[in-house]
């Protein structure tokens, strides 16, 4: 995929600079940012990022546009990226938004990623801004909620926000408004600027042009309310420490000595009852966690092992290809297991299933969860 994608991008370009110049002429005016979909403004010279293909265009498109998974916004949109600091990016990709799909990818909190590496994603979606950053201050600045504001724009929230971002901003077609590091992160200026100028060329508008600043001003107190629930649902510990890195063959398998789950077909989507069901029976499986290790390490279905999506093919060739029936699962609630299961069928296994609802159902199916206690050593 990380091949593809980069020889993608090179091989677009010298094109799409042709038909830039072309347009330039038929014009007859200068045109160095031709307006794209998502709000991003596409470079001449569109930048090539190893790591942010690999690690972050599943979700987020391949150029930032986002739309690649469930509310995955377009991180590379012009206006946005004005308002984000690079501390804010930073954090953000470190630490992830807790209770959705974007994982926490630093290598403490036990993700993929270097702070180098972050750095340099950071550079790569920084080609897409437009002007200069807007100064929206710091976090520790921000004015404490007031409760008469929030009340007053409850209504408004009600009526022209929750439609797509949840009645508690729980997200729904559009990101989360709740979550504990967007909150830590975002200053009230952030929150005013987005609220007030939206982000062009996606879903979020510009409300400062159906509302006064007062109306706004009292969203921001709103979202600024908006609690991080406690999704804490883990109910044991497995322990399995990093004893899964060196695993191979039969020892990924879970209930060696189970039968087989009868899913039909057993090489497409299940649902998360017919797993749990096969839990419960015992049956011999080897579960897979496409997510992010950070996500795993935090709440796991029980016996899975972690096998993120951006796992090298050296590790997919420990699998058994033995007929042992293969279970994937994501948080997308599947993009991330589909691209898991699509390279192990293609690497001929034909017994790959992927949970269809996602690891968010059955959380909140109360279905058994573990966690592996600790975070792993920085490095
Ligand atoms: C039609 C759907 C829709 C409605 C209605 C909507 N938004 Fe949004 N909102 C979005 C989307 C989609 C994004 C993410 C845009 C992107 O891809 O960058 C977003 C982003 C945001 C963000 C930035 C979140 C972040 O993590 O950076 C804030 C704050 C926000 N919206 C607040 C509001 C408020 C307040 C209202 C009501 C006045 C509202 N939105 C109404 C779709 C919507
Ligand atoms: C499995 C899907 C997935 C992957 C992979 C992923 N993200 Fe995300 N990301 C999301 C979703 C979904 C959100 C919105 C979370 C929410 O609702 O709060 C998000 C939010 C973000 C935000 C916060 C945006 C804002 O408005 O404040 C940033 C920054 C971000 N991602 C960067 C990255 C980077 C960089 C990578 C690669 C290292 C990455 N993401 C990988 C799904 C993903």
């Amino acid at each position: 995929m990380l091949a593809t994608s980069a020889l993608h991008w090179l091989q677009l370009r010298p094109r799409s600079k042709v038909a830039l110049v072309a347009l330039c002429a038929a014009v007859l005016v200068a045109c160095d940012d031709p307006p794209a979909q998502a709000g991003l403004h596409v470079k001449d010279a569109a930048p090539v990022s190893a790591e942010y293909a690999r690690y972050c265009a599943l979700c987020h498109g391949e150029r930032g546009e986002g739309g690649g998974a469930d509310n995955a916004p377009a991180i590379a949109n012009g206006a946005y990226l004005r308002l984000a600091s690079d501390d804010f990016l930073l954090q953000s990709i470190r630490r992830g938004h807790p209770g959705t799909p974007m994982s926490a990818f630093s290598r403490a909190a036990g993700g993929p990623l270097s702070d180098e590496q972050i750095h340099a994603i950071i550079a790569f979606l920084r080609a897409y801004q437009v002007g200069a950053p807007d100064d929206v201050g710091v976090p520790a600045d921000n004015v404490p909620v007031d409760p008469q504001r929030v009340e007053r724009a409850r209504p408004t929230f009600h009526a022209r926000c929750a439609s797509c971002h949840g009645e508690q901003g729980e997200g729904r077609t559009a990101p989360t408004l709740n979550n504990r590091v967007f909150h830590e992160l975002a200053t009230d200026a952030f929150l005013r600027r987005t609220i007030s100028e939206g982000r062009p060329g996606t879903e979020m508008a510009a409300f400062a042009e159906v509302m006064p600043a007062e109306q706004v001003e009292d969203l921001v107190h709103f979202v600024r309310s908006l609690g991080a629930p406690n999704t804490a649902a883990v109910t044991a510990h497995a322990g399995e420490d990093e004893q899964w890195a060196e695993r191979e063959g039969d020892a990924l398998v879970l209930n060696p000595e189970g039968r087989a789950p009868r899913f039909a077909p057993a090489n497409a989507y299940v649902h998360a009852e017919q797993v749990k069901q096969a839990l419960d029976q015992g049956r011999r499986m080897i579960l897979f966690d496409a997510r992010a290790v950070s996500d795993w390490r935090a709440g796991h279905l029980p016996g899975a092992l972690p096998a993120p999506f951006y796992a090298d093919d050296e590790a997919l060739r420990r699998v058994p290809n033995d007929g042992t029936q293969i279970v994937v699962y994501c948080g997308c609630p599947h993009v991330a297991a589909d691209r898991l299961a699509g390279r192990l069928r293609a690497a001929g296994y034909s017994r790959v299933a992927v949970i269809d609802e996602g690891f968010y159902h059955w959380r909140d199916q109360g279905y058994p969860l573990v966690n592996e206690p600790g975070t792993p050593a920085e490095e």
